[in-house]
């Protein structure tokens, strides 16, 4: 397995490969959740590249940027267990001349002005950019994503049909602790006491969908239920959408997608996960 820094280097390699590419597109520190990605984009007979980048345009002012973990060495090794070709880990300005002056890709409103698009402005333009650009650098027909980063994943397959990209997407499942707790790279920034609370993620969307099981289908009864175990913790959304459609889920609605983002305070980490009631 190679460690690739330089896009030109990636491109010359690249050219002469005769099997399809498959990328994972990652920010490292890597846990199960990306070694499924990586295992599934190998079973499926690709020539892997996983991209280690910590995008600079996707973080806003008072984000995590700075501390966001970098373990490239130990995430290397991972990536050559698992039969990955090759880790794309280009510099920032290997990536952008200028983060100022740059031509952004931005989903459209829609699909940006609630959950984490709302609280985050800017996040899904730098995320959609940086997507877009490891496409065109790396060439992939394929592209894996986890379904914990729900809302990216949604707008990522939105902008691969608004766009004509020629690359299919595979969403792959939440990889969970045994306990629940869904893997994250920022889990890392939770002592004892702080994973507790981060527990409470997962279980409160496990009461809602047994609710849910038990005939309740009521948005508002689903939602408060859940937040009270989510008491502890500073809830920043709690919403059920339609899947489909990341519109608010209605009763006539198949399937709905229960998501949730809560700050853990002692660490000030904020988390997402997310659940299908069925
Ligand atoms: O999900 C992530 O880790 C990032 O948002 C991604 C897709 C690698 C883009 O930087």
């Amino acid at each position: 397995m190679k460690i690739i820094h330089k896009i030109s280097e990636l491109k010359k390699i690249t050219k002469n490969t005769n099997k399809p590419i498959g990328l994972v597109p990652t920010m490292g520190a890597l846990h199960q959740g990306h070694a499924s990605l990586i295992k599934k984009s190998v079973e499926d007979d690709n020539f892997t590249i996983v991209s280690i980048f910590v995008n600079p345009v996707q973080f806003g002012i008072n984000e995590d940027f700075d501390k966001y973990p970098r373990t490239l060495e130990k995430d290397a090794k991972l990536c050559e267990e698992l039969g990955a070709d090759i880790v794309f880990s280009p510099s920032i300005d290997e990536m952008y001349q200028d983060t100022k002056e740059l031509t952004l890709v931005c989903p459209p409103y829609s699909s940006i002005n609630k959950l984490c698009g709302k609280s985050r402005p800017g996040h899904f333009d730098g995320v959609a950019t940086v997507v877009s650009k490891l496409f065109n650098i790396t060439k992939c027909s394929k592209a894996y994503f986890g379904e914990k980063d729900a809302q990216q994943l949604f707008i990522i397959q939105k902008m691969v049909k608004d766009l004509n990209f020629d690359i299919t997407i595979i969403p792959c499942p939440i990889v969970r602790e045994p306990d629940g707790l869904a893997l994250s790279s920022r889990n890392s920034y939770l002592d004892e006491k702080a994973r507790q609370d981060a527990l409470k993620l997962s279980k409160a969307l496990n009461y809602a969908k047994e609710l849910w099981q038990k005939g309740i289908k009521n948005k508002q009864i689903l939602c408060d239920s859940a937040l009270k175990i989510l008491e502890g913790t500073i809830v920043d959304y709690i919403e059920i959408v339609n899947p489909e459609t990341f519109e608010d889920w209605e009763e006539k609605d198949k399937n709905a997608l229960m998501l949730i983002a809560a700050k853990i305070p002692t660490t000030n980490t904020r988390l997402i996960d997310n659940m299908e009631l069925r």
